[in-house]
This record gives C-alpha cells, sequence and structure tokens, in this order.
C-alpha cells in the first residue's frame, strides 16, 4: 500500500492524487484521499484503479491545503469503498491512513465497541482513527503517543484531525515513511517516488520514531516523545530508481523485503499455542476425511509445494503427491471427495494452474488455493484461499512470494496435524516458536552473508555450468535455487537429489565446476558430507550452505554461507536466501536483464 501526506499552500486534492499515481507499482485496488476544506474532512474513496479515483475527484474536486491520501493493495479481506482508507471514527473528525499491521486490533476494536463506538469497515485501521477520538485532549501528538503504545505490530501511519487542521502526525514501526521538506509546504510518504516531484529533502524516519508536521516546520521525536536531531537526506535517485526503493533492481528488493513480508505473513495466522486458519473454512470433520492430498503449480511454486510434501507427509501422515500444472490436467488424476487438492499460484492467473483447479473440481475435490493476490482468477475460482500478503512482487523471478509459500506450507502441516491428532501439544509449541523466529531469522542472513555472496559472485560469473546438490528438504531448495540461478544470469544450472548424482551427472563433475551444496539436514548429514567429498574429489569448487555453528563442513568446503539454526523442517525458507542473492550478484555481474530475463513472463496465462 502506498501513503501520501501534504500541508501547504497548494491545492492539496491534486497533489495527493498525483503522489499516489507514482506509488501504482506498488500495486492497488482502491484508494482514496481526504482533505479538510476549511469546515471539515472530506474524504473521498473509490475502488479499483487509481484512475477511478482521480476522475472522481477531478468532477467534484474537494477544495483544500491540507490532507492525506492512500492505495490499498489487499493483502486480506476483500477491496471495497468501506475498507479503503483513509478511515475515520465516528465523528469524522479524526482520519487516518495506514500501511502494515495493527496485530491487536481485534481486541481493542472489541473494548472501543463495548464503550459504544461504532465500525464501518473490517480493517485493522479504522481502530487508530477511534482511539485517536477516544484519547484527543486539544493535542494530536500526545493522542498519537497514547494510541501507538496501546499497539502492536508492524506499522506506518499519518493522522489527521479537523481539531487541528494545520498539523499531521506520522508514525514510524517497521514499515517505511518518510517527511519531505518543502518551500513552505511539508509532504509525507511511504515512500519517495511520491514526493520527488517536490521535493528531494527528507528525513527518513526510523522504527519507533514520529514526525509533527505544522506550518512552523517538522519536529521528530521518538514515540515516546523524546526529541530528534535527524539530518536532512537529499535523495539524488532518478524517478526509476526510487520506484526500487533506492535499490537497482526490484528482485534485490524484494529479497530485502522479506523480513517484513513473512512477519505479516503470520500475523493473526498463530499464537504460542497454536495455528489459526480457520479463514480455510475447512471443517474438522472434512481434515480428519482426507486420504490424500495433491499440490499443483509451475515454476517457482511448484518448488514451494515440493517442501510442502515433506512437510505435510512427515508432519500429518497423508500421501502428498506434487504436480507440475500442465502434467496434471492432461493424466487423468485420480481425484474424488477425499482427496484435497491445494495450487499455490504467486499471481493467480497462472493458465495451466487455473485449468488444473477446475480439473480438479470437476473431479470433485476441493481445492484450497495459497496465492499472493486477492480478486485473481485462481483466488475467485478456488473453494478457499489462503493470501501470502507480501505485496506485489514485480521481479519476474520470484523470491518473497516463494518464502511466504513455504511457510504457508509450514503453517498448513501444522493446522492439519493439530486437528488430526498426528502432533501433541508441545511439538506444536516447539514448531511455532520456530516459525516465529523466522523473519528475523531472514533479516540475520541478509546482513551476515550479502557482502560475501557478492564477492563469491565475481568469481562465479566466469562460469557456465553450476550444480545444485541437497537431500531431504534441501533437494528442493536446490531445485529452487538452480531455477533462481539459471532464470536470471542464464548459468546452465542443474539440482540433483545428492544421492542420485553418482548415477550419471558426476561425469560433469571436473576441475573448478561450482557446486553449490545444502547441508543442513541433521539427520542426512552424514551421507551429505560423504557426497560433498566425492565432488571434491573431483576436483569441484564446492560452495555449502550450512547451519551455524557446523565447522565440520568447513574441512570438505571451500565457501560456507551459513544459516541460523531452526526445527529440521523449516530450513528451506531460510537456505534459499542465499541462493536468491547469488543468482542476483551473479546475474548482474553478468549484465543480465534482472528484473526481466529474456523469454520470460511474470505470468504465464497461456497454456
Ligand atoms: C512464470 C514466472 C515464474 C513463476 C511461474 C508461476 O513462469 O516467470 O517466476 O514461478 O510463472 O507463476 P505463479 O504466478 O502461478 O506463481
Amino acid at each position: 500500500c502506498g501513503i501520501v501526506g501534504y500541508l501547504g499552500n497548494k491545492e492539496a486534492a491534486q497533489i495527493l492524487v498525483e503522489g499516489l499515481k507514482k506509488l501504482e507499482y506498488r500495486g492497488y485496488d482502491s484508494a482514496g484521499i481526504a482533505v479538510y476544506n476549511g469546515e471539515e474532512i472530506q474524504v473521498v474513496r473509490k475502488v479499483g484503479k487509481l484512475g477511478e479515483l482521480a476522475q472522481e475527484i477531478e468532477s467534484k474536486p474537494p477544495k483544500g491545503i491540507v490532507g492525506i491520501g492512500h492505495t490499498r493493495w489487499a493483502t486480506h479481506g476483500k477491496p471495497s469503498t468501506e475498507n479503503a482508507h483513509p478511515h475515520c471514527d465516528c465523528t469524522g473528525k479524526f482520519v487516518v491512513v495506514h500501511n502494515g499491521i495493527i496485530e491487536n486490533y481485534l481486541s481493542l476494536k472489541e473494548k472501543l465497541i463495548a464503550e459504544g463506538h461504532r465500525f464501518s469497515s473490517d480493517t485493522d485501521t479504522e481502530v487508530l482513527a477511534h482511539l485517536l477520538e477516544k484519547f484527543y485532549d486539544g493535542n494530536l501528538v500526545e493522542a498519537v503517543k497514547k494510541v501507538v503504545a496501546m499497539i502492536e505490530g508492524a506499522y506506518a501511519f499519518v493522522a489527521f484531525t479537523e481539531h487541528e487542521p494545520d498539523r499531521l502526525v506520522a508514525v514510524r514501526e517497521d514499515s517505511p515513511l518518510i517527511v519531505g521538506l518543502g518551500d513552505g509546504e511539508y509532504f509525507v510518504a511511504s515512500d519517495i517516488p511520491a514526493l520527488l516531484k517536490h521535493t528531494n529533502r527528507v528525513y527518513i524516519l526510523d522504527d519507533g520514531e514520529m514526525a509533527d508536521l505544522t506550518r512552523d516546520g517538522v519536529k521528530l521525536m521518538t514515540v515516546t516523545g523524546e526529541p530528534i536531531d535527524k539530518e536532512v537526506f537529499t535523495v539524488d535517485w532518478d524517478p526509476e530508481m526510487a520506484e526500487k526503493g533506492g535499490y537497482e533492481h526490484f528482485m534485490l528488493k524484494e529479497i530485502h523485503e522479506q523480513p517484513e513480508a513473512l512477519r505479516r505473513f503470520l500475523v493473526g495466522r498463530l499464537n504460542d499455542e497454536s495455528v489459526h486458519l480457520e479463514e480455510l473454512n475447512l471443517n474438522p470433520e472434512e481434515i480428519k476425511s482426507y486420504s490424500r492430498i495433491f499440490i499443483v503449480a509451475c515454476g517457482t511454486a511448484y518448488h514451494s509445494g515440493l517442501v510442502g510434501k515433506y512437510v505435510i507427509e512427515k508432519l500429518v501422515r497423508i500421501p502428498v503427491e506434487v504436480d507440475i500444472a500442465s502434467e496434471f490436467r492432461y493424466r487423468q488424476p485420480l481425484i474424488d471427495e477425499s482427496t484435497l487438492v491445494i495450487v499455490v499460484s504467486q499471481s493467480g492467473e497462472t493458465a495451466d494452474t487455473l485449468a488444473a483447479l477446475r480439473e480438479a473440481q470437476g473431479r470433485g475435490a476441493k481445492v484450497v488455493a495459497i496465492t499472493n493476490v486477492v480478486g485473481s482468477t485462481i483466488a475467485r475460482e478456488a473453494d478457499e484461499v489462503m493470501y501470502l500478503r507480501v505485496g506485489p512482487e514485480i521481479a519476474v523471478a520470484s523470491t518473497k512470494a516463494y518464502t511466504a509459500m513455504v511457510m504457508a506450507f509450514y503453517l498448513f502441516a501444522l493446522y492439519l496435524g493439530q486437528i488430526r491428532g498426528t502432533l501433541d501439544t508441545e511439538e506444536i509449541q516447539k514448531a511455532i516458536a520456530a516459525l516465529k523466529q523466522i523473519p528475523e531469522q531472514v533479516k540475520w542472513i541478509i546482513e551476515n552473508t550479502e557482502s560475501e555472496i557478492q564477492k563469491l559472485a565475481e568469481q562465479f560469473t566466469k562460469h557456465e555450468n553450476a550444480f545444485f546438490i541437497g537431500r531431504s528438504v534441501d533437494y528442493t531448495v536446490s531445485m529452487e535455487g538452480s531455477l533462481k540461478l539459471k532464470e536470471i544470469s542464464y548459468i546452465h544450472a542443474e539440482a540433483y537429489a545428492a544421492g542420485e548424482l553418482k548415477h550419471g551427472t558426476l561425469a560433469l563433475i571436473t576441475n573448478g565446476v561450482p557446486v553449490i551444496a545444502l547441508v543442513t539436514q541433521e539427520s542426512v548429514y552424514e551421507k551429505m558430507l560423504s557426497n560433498v567429498q566425492e565432488v571434491r574429489a573431483r576436483e569441484a569448487w564446492v560452495i555449502a550452505v550450512a547451519l551455524e555453528g557446523d565447522e565440520e563442513i568447513k574441512k570438505s568446503a571451500e565457501n560456507v554461507l551459513y544459516i541460523p539454526q531452526t526445527m529440521e523442517l523449516f530450513t528451506s525458507v531460510l537456505a534459499i536466501i542465499p541462493l536468491q542473492l547469488l543468482a542476483y550478484y551473479v546475474a548482474r555481474l553478468r549484465g543480465c536483464d534482472v528484473d526481466q530475463p529474456r523469454n520470460l513472463a511474470k505470468s504465464v496465462t497461456v497454456e
């Protein structure tokens, strides 16, 4: 989603809509603005593309020189006018625009309702407006401080009230927010492109900071009110670079977004005790009746399904078949009412996956979709949907959608295990504790391996062939790592189950050939070590991805990229991160078009 705010002397509506247009690349399904016309706040909201809102505003322009705006990209819940931002309290005197998630909104909402507040949307955001109204005592900054002390989650928001029409208050906690300094005018935005036309002088807020914008200037402080001194940052990005958040490519931006995206994926889907996927509307009796599960998808989504098979079979003890959608649909799959079919698709539009969904439904199976795009064809046609909530993915090579898909299978397996009784409370709690750490661990990997991978990439670029090997879930990660490398760097890459190498492919392992060995599985560690030694004996260049603390592997691998310890079944979501970075830096050094590799498309809607 995108946020824009304006406080100056020009007509705000036009500036807000222009700013929002610059954020269209973030995706949108509804948009709105709130402008103060000297008497009251006028809110205009529209479902659909931004053009709809722009048209409405052009025909009846709300007058005023201060206001806030938002474009929404539904991550859960349907796109509708009621759910579009800005959101107001019941009096209409307090408005907010917000990105991210207020994790404890349900309990806050219940309390507010008991106190007489009436809600008009299903969003977590609306809670903010009501809380502001409740705490307001003549000073918006003080009210915002009280609200921030009550809410939990990852968010950024801008608050505005007609009681103080010359003031905007903006807060950042784990979701980007910047303040723009113009000539007698001030801006606030989630992303730089929204304000680049007006100013290149900005404050970049850090987590736990807030900005108080008035006609006298901008005051920065912590959310508890301690004043902050911050340097003005002069943006020298061109507009294209600005869209990518300062990264050279969308792919790199999306790799870096993963900690936040995965955190958002988990919100509301687990507590310390259990997994909550009631959003799927699967009744326990039905869940107990499944005799077989099919996972059907294409490309990267298919690779996430392979992880799904290992995890579901291990934790739930139901046989799982994973199929490439274009194969599944033509082989008269053996499905009946006790079969559950899960289709996985980032875009929700892939033609083969959609056809597989229809084939499965035609044969009487229930179909659950795992997808990122609310309102996509697959989301609409599936019986039930689990959304990835990772925000728009623009680079053709999928990164954040893949890791969220893998997380979706972890949660789904735990949920099934919980209901079918194949997991006891202790096992579930242990798994949940491990899952909660994943977003931080992903962040750790990026921070600790990126510069080393950049150096490795320089050596890697001159090679034309590479091999990825692993056992158990590491084998599935090998496939995804190999796909990433080949699709964006055009280096020929193959993935092998490490134990299978000796049945043919070992003939290709010669002096200096890069072999990326995934060594994260304790249960097959010794076996994997022998496979690494097999390729080392043929003088391969071994780059290992291993668990922190594994010193042994250093004896057999020339380079080791470490990932933090987690449960054995959950390593895939971590082990892929260094491989994404490796593919990216190698492709970049080879001068490839990273975001739009030749011959490929983000969403393949032909069969
Ligand atoms: C295309 C993309 C891949 C993607 C596949 C499936 O081939 O280039 O990155 O994995 O489609 O896409 P979906 O949207 O169904 O996940």
